[in-house]
C-alpha cells in the first residue's frame, strides 16, 4: 500500500473548542471535513491516539472513540503496530461528495454515510475458497429440502394466506423448542420463540430495545461485526466496552474493572467468534453471577455450535440462567445463509417488545419456508443434514491444515484451528496487512475476511479468517499457494 510515514499536522487542531463541550463529535466532524475538504489525503497518517489526546489535553479514551467512529464509516484504516491512516478509497468518495453537495445535492447525515459504509463491510463473499457459510457440493441440502419446498408451497399451510403473527410459524416455534431442548439444554417453550431473518435480526432488535441513552455493554474484544455494527449506530449512543478475551473466553474479572455496571454482555460461548474457543465452565459462571448481580442481560449468539469435530460441546449458558439470557440461533450455517431464517429465544417479558419491534420493520417474515423448514426438522431431515455436513467439514478441515502446514511458513502464517465451527483462524507475521491480503485475494477469487476487523482499535492483530466448505483439495491447495505467494510479497515490501 502506498502511505506516507510521516505523521502529518493536522489542520484543524485550532478549531476544536473546549468550551463548546462534545469533543469527541467534534473531533469526528473536524476530520471528516478536513478529508472532504482535501486538507487530508488518503494514506496521510493521524498521530496516535495517546499524541493527539496531549496535543489537545483532552482524555485518551475521547480520541479513541472519534477514531473509532471513523474507521467504522471508513474514513480512517487502522493497521497492527502501524497506526490509524486516511483510507484511499474514501478520499475520493469524499471529494465527490464534497462536490456533489457544492451542486446541491442534499448533504448526507453522518449515519447515511455509516450506513452506505456498512454495506461495503458486509459485502457477500462468491462461492470460492475460503467463503465461511457458502454451502457447495455436499454441504448443500439434499433434493428433499426441493421436494419439500415444492409440496407445502403448493399447497397446505405454505401457501398464500392473510396477515401472519410477527412471532413466526407456531409449528417451527414448537420444532425450534423441542430441538435446542435436546441438542443445547435450553430451557423455553414455544412461547418464547421469535423467528428472525437470521442472527443478525436479532442482534439488531437487542441493540434497540434493551437500553437506554449512553447505557454501557460489553461485547467480547475481537467479536462479530455484525454485534459491534449494531450497537455502534444504534441511536441510544451506547458505550461498547471491549472486553478481551483469553483461552477461556471473555475476561470477566477485566469487564468487571472496566465497567463493573454495563446493561448487558453480548457472548459466543459455544465458539468465540472469530476466535474459536469455547467459554470455560469457570467464566460462564463469573459471567452469569456478574449479570445477576447487576441485573443485565446476556445475549448468546450460538451461532454455529452444531459442528464439534471432538468431545462433546458445552450446552448453551442459557440453559443456566433463562430469565437473563437471550439465546440466539441461526439455519445460516446448518442450512445455508439465503433461507434468511434464524431465532431468538427471549425470558417471556421480551416476546411483545421483539414482536413490536419487529412488527415496524416488516410485520413478519414470509411465511412460506418457515412451513418447509418445521416440517424438514419435525420429519428428522435437518438431523440427519447436520451428521452428514459435520462429516464433511470434519474431513476438509483436516485436509485444510496437513494443506497449510506443509505450504506457508510459521515465519509468514500460523493456523489456530478450534476444533469446532466453519472457520479457522490464520494469524500473518507483524507488519502484514490482512485487509490488503484480503483484497488481493479476492481478486484472484479467493474468498477471506481481515479478522483485524474484529478487534477494538488498540487490540489490533493481523490474521485471515479461512472458511471451511466441500471445496476440492486442489482448489484448496491452489488457493493456499496463491496465499503464500501473496504474504511473500508483503514481508518482502
Ligand atoms: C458470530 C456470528 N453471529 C451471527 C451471525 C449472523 O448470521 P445470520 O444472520 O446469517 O443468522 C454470523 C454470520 O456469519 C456470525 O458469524
Amino acid at each position: 500500500m502506498a502511505r506516507t510515514t510521516q505523521i502529518v499536522d493536522l489542520p484543524f487542531i485550532n478549531k476544536v473548542d473546549q468550551s463548546a463541550g462534545h469533543i469527541r463529535i467534534q473531533l469526528i466532524r473536524l476530520i471528516r471535513e478536513a478529508v472532504y475538504e482535501g486538507q487530508l489525503h488518503g494514506g496521510d497518517v493521524l498521530p496516535s491516539s495517546r499524541v493527539l489526546a496531549k496535543m489537545l489535553g483532552i482524555a485518551r479514551a475521547t480520541v479513541i472513540e472519534a477514531y473509532e467512529q471513523l474507521l467504522a464509516e471508513g474514513i480512517l484504516v487502522s493497521y497492527a503496530g502501524k497506526g490509524t491512516y486516511i483510507s484511499q478509497s474514501l478520499t475520493t468518495t469524499g471529494m465527490e461528495q464534497h462536490s456533489t453537495s457544492q451542486n446541491n445535492t442534499i448533504p448526507l447525515s453522518s449515519s447515511a454515510v455509516a450506513y452506505a459504509n456498512i454495506l461495503k463491510e458486509f459485502k457477500p463473499l462468491p462461492a470460492a475458497p475460503f467463503a465461511v457459510s457458502v454451502p457447495v457440493n455436499r454441504t448443500q441440502p439434499q433434493d428433499i429440502w426441493r421436494k419439500f419446498g415444492n409440496r407445502y408451497r403448493a399447497k397446505g399451510a405454505g401457501m398464500p394466506s392473510g396477515y401472519q403473527d410477527p412471532q413466526g410459524v407456531n409449528q417451527l416455534r414448537e420444532v425450534i423448542a423441542d430441538y435446542v431442548r435436546k441438542s443445547r439444554s435450553v430451557q423455553c417453550d414455544a412461547e418464547q420463540i421469535i423467528i428472525t431473518n437470521g442472527i443478525q435480526q436479532a442482534l439488531y432488535i437487542c441493540s434497540q430495545i434493551l437500553f437506554e441513552h449512553q447505557d454501557q455493554v460489553w461485547v467480547e474484544d475481537p467479536a462479530y461485526r455484525g454485534t459491534t455494527a449494531s450497537l455502534q449506530y444504534s441511536p441510544h449512543k451506547i458505550q461498547m466496552i471491549h472486553v478481551p478475551v483469553d483461552e477461556e473466553g471473555i475476561q470477566v474479572d477485566q469487564g468487571i474493572q472496566l465497567a463493573s455496571r454495563a446493561r448487558a454482555a453480548f457472548v459466543t460461548p459455544s465458539h468465540q467468534y472469530p476466535l474459536g474457543m469455547p467459554m470455560s465452565l469457570a467464566r460462564r459462571h463469573a459471567l452469569l453471577a456478574w449479570a445477576k448481580q447487576q441485573n443485565a442481560w446476556i445475549i448468546e449468539d450460538d451461532y454455529d455450535s452444531e459442528f464439534r469435530y471432538s468431545g462433546q460441546p458445552f450446552p448453551a449458558l442459557q440453559g443456566l440462567d433463562p430469565e437473563r439470557v437471550i439465546y440466539l440461533g441461526t439455519f445460516s450455517k446448518v442450512l445455508f445463509p439465503s433461507l434468511r431464517l434464524g431465532y431468538a429465544i427471549v425470558p417471556k417479558q421480551l416476546v411483545a417488545p421483539f414482536c413490536g419491534l419487529r412488527t415496524l420493520m416488516e410485520r413478519y417474515l414470509p411465511t412460506a419456508d418457515q412451513y418447509v423448514l418445521a416440517e424438514f426438522i419435525r420429519q428428522g431431515y435437518l438431523e440427519r443434514h447436520i451428521r452428514r455436513i459435520r462429516n464433511v467439514y470434519a474431513e476438509k478441515r483436516r485436509q485444510l491444515i496437513e494443506i497449510i502446514h506443509s505450504t506457508i511458513p510459521v515465519e509468514f502464517a500460523w493456523l489456530q484451528p478450534g476444533d469446532q465451527g466453519m472457520h479457522m483462524v490464520l494469524w500473518l507475521a507483524n507488519g502484514i496487512n490482512d485487509i490488503e491480503i484480503a483484497k488481493a485475494a479476492l481478486a484472484q477469487n479467493i474468498a477471506l475476511k481481515a479478522v483485524s476487523t474484529t478487534f477494538s482499535a488498540d487490540r489490533q492483530r493481523s490474521g485471515l479468517i479461512i472458511g471451511l466448505g466441500d471445496f476440492d483439495r486442489q482448489d484448496m491447495q491452489q488457493a493456499i499457494d496463491t496465499i503464500k505467494c501473496l504474504l511473500l510479497v508483503a514481508c518482502k515490501s
